[in-house]
C-alpha cells in the first residue's frame, strides 16, 4: 500500500459515512442494534464493533487501522495519552514478583511508571545504558519478563540498537516495547527490527498540530486483544471520538510534516554545531553524534528534536537566551507546527528526574516554520546570551 493512500483513504469506510470525503466524527458513546440476535454478535466481538465508546468508535477504529499499517503490525490500539498508552503496554505484560529491564532516562512518566507505581504492585526494574545492547542481557534476572527501549530518548537522544536488544530479548523469551514517538512511523519501524510492541505519544508528530493528546500502542493481534480484554476496558484509557477524528485530519499531512521538520532540524543542527557559544548539540543526525552510524542503520531519517548545551556561565544566561528566542515557543511537548524550547533549568523540580542534565541544556523542537527563520532567531538569542 503507498503511504498517500493509507494517510488519506485507507480504513476510512466511506460507504457508511455518507460518502464524505472528510470522514464523520461518529460521536456516540453507545450504539443500538435491531435485535437481540444482532446485539449478541458485536459483544462477542467488542474489540471491532461498535458496542460502547469505551471498546470500540468506529471513529477511532479507522484511526486503528491506518496506526497499524503505520506501525507495520496486526492492531493498534489508541488511547487518551502516550503515557497510558505505555502504562498498558507494561503492565498488560507484567505481575508481582516480574522484572523489567529499561533503557536509563527514558520518558520521564515511563520512568515513574515503574519507579513509584509498578514497585508498589511487586514488580521489579533495572535502568541499563542502552547505548551498549549487552547491558540489557547483563541486567537479565530469571524473572525478566520485559525489555523497554526508547531510541532515542528525548532528551539525550542516546539510541539503542534496536534489532540487538529484540534478539536478546528473544533468545530469552523476554517481549520488548519500544517508544517510537521521536521517529514516527516514518522514519522508523521497530517491529520491523524483531520488536513485539511498539508505543507512541500520538499528541506529538502524528497528531501533530498541538491541540489533542493521544497515544497509540501497535502490536501482534493477540497481544492487543490481551490489552484491550484488560487494561483498555478497566482503566478506560479511550480517546473522544474528536480528538481521534482530529488525528486523522493530522495523518493526512503526516509525511509532509515529518520530513519538513527533519529538513530544518538539519539545517539548524548544523548552525548551532559551528556557534562559539554552544558547547554540543545532541542530535543523532550529526556525523559528531557517537551512534550516527547506528541511526544511519535503523531509522530512515532524523526527526526534529534536538538538545544543546550553552556555553554559559550561570542560569541567568540561559534565561537570558531562552527568554530572548521569538520563534521558539517556551513549552513541554513537540511535534506541532511551531518550534519549542524546553530549558532544563525551569523544570527541575521537586520530582528531581533532571538533576543528571546540566543546567545549560535546552531542548528545541524544530517545527515546520522557515528554517531561515529559525537560524536567525537563534543566533540573536545566542548573542543576548
Ligand atoms: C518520548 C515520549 N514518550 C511518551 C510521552 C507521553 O505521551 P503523552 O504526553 O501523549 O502522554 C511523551 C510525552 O511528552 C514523550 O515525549
Amino acid at each position: 500500500m503507498d503511504l498517500s493512500y493509507l494517510l488519506t483513504h485507507f480504513g476510512e469506510d466511506r460507504e457508511h459515512g455518507f460518502d464524505a470525503v472528510v470522514p464523520p466524527i461518529v460521536q456516540s458513546g453507545n450504539f443500538t442494534y435491531p435485535t437481540v440476535a444482532a446485539m449478541r454478535a458485536v459483544v462477542q466481538q467488542e474489540m471491532d464493533r461498535p458496542l460502547y465508546t469505551r471498546g470500540f468508535n468506529p471513529t477511532v477504529g479507522m484511526v486503528r487501522k491506518k496506526l497499524a499499517a503505520l506501525e507495520h503490525a496486526e492492531d493498534a490500539l489508541l488511547f487518551s495519552s502516550g503515557s497510558a498508552a505505555i502504562a498498558a503496554g507494561v503492565m498488560s505484560f507484567v505481575q508481582a514478583g516480574d522484572h523489567i529491564v529499561c533503557v536509563q532516562k527514558p520518558y520521564s512518566w515511563t520512568k515513574k511508571l515503574l519507579v513509584e507505581l509498578l514497585a508498589r504492585f511487586g514488580v521489579e526494574h533495572t535502568f541499563v545504558d542502552g547505548t551498549d545492547a549487552e547491558n540489557y542481557r547483563r541486567a537479565i534476572r530469571p524473572n525478566t519478563r520485559l525489555f523497554i527501549l526508547e531510541s532515542p530518548n528525548s532528551l539525550t537522544f542516546e539510541l539503542q540498537d534496536i534489532a540487538a536488544v529484540a534478539a536478546i530479548a528473544k533468545a530469552h523469551g523476554i517481549l520488548t516495547l519500544c517508544d517510537n514517538s521521536f521517529s514516527s512511523p516514518l522514519f522508523q519501524n521497530p517491529i520491523d527490527l524483531g520488536v513485539d510492541l511498539v508505543a507512541h505519544s500520538a499528541t506529538k508528530y502524528l497528531n501533530g498540530h498541538s491541540d489533542v493528546v493521544a497515544g497509540v500502542l501497535a502490536g501482534s493481534a493477540a497481544h492487543m486483544r490481551q490489552v484491550m480484554s484488560r487494561e483498555f476496558m478497566t482503566l478506560g484509557p479511550a480517546p473522544s471520538p474528536h480528538d481521534a477524528w482530529l488525528l486523522m485530519r493530522g495523518l493526512r499531512t503526516l509525511e509532509l510534516r515529518v520530513n519538513r521538520s527533519a529538513d530544518n532540524a538539519a539545517q539548524v543542527a548544523r548552525f548551532l554545531e559551528a556557534h562559539p557559544k554552544v558547547k554540543r548539540v545532541h542530535w543523532p543526525g550529526l556525523p559528531s553524534h557517537p551512534q550516527h552510524a547506528l541511526a544511519l542503520r535503523q531509522m530512515k531519517r532524523v526527526a526534529g528534536l534536538m538538545s544543546i548545551e550553552l556555553d554559559a556561565p550561570d542560569e541567568a544566561a540561559v534565561e537570558r537566551f531562552c527568554d530572548g528566542l521569538q520563534r521558539f515557543l517556551i513549552a513541554v511537548s513537540w511535534g506541532g507546527y511551531e518550534s519549542l524550547q524546553w530549558p532544563v533549568c525551569a523544570l527541575k523540580g521537586p520530582s528531581g528526574y533532571y538533576t543528571e542534565l546540566p543546567f545549560t541544556m535546552v531542548r528545541l523542537y524544530v517545527g515546520i516554520e522557515d528554517p531561515a527563520l529559525l537560524i536567525a532567531d537563534l543566533e540573536q538569542g545566542l548573542a543576548r546570551m
